[in-house]
């Protein structure tokens, strides 16, 4: 599947995942800016979270109980569209998915 990461002026990167990778792996393996991964994907340290594009939040589906909590705790603007990046699985569905960085150096 493609993803295409947008950061906050507009600046688009559009990048091939595997099927089965995690949102967060690919943004890792491409260097995204803003995206680190530091926990390794456990939903433990929020340096993950990405804003999902509208069209697509039906498709993506709500945080899990755990990425609920961190997404409380542990991000200064959260919005109804944030997500952990290393809880979404990516699928051949979720083709062509659109995510809003927080950070402005894509
Ligand atoms: Fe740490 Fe997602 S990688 S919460």
């Amino acid at each position: 599947p493609r993803v295409t990461f947008l950061g906050p002026s507009g600046v688009a990167r559009a990048v091939e995942a595997r099927t089965g990778d995690s949102l967060m792996a690919v943004a890792v393996r491409n260097g995204i800016p803003g995206i680190v991964g530091e926990c390794g994907g456990n939903a433990s340290c929020a340096t993950c979270h990405v804003y999902v594009d509208d069209a697509f939040q039906s498709r993506v589906g709500p945080p899990n109980d755990v990425e609920e909590d961190l997404l409380d705790l542990g991000v200064s603007d959260r919005r109804e569209s944030s997500r952990l990046a290393c809880q979404i699985a990516l699928t051949e569905e979720l083709d062509g998915l659109v995510v809003h960085t927080a950070d402005e150096r894509l």
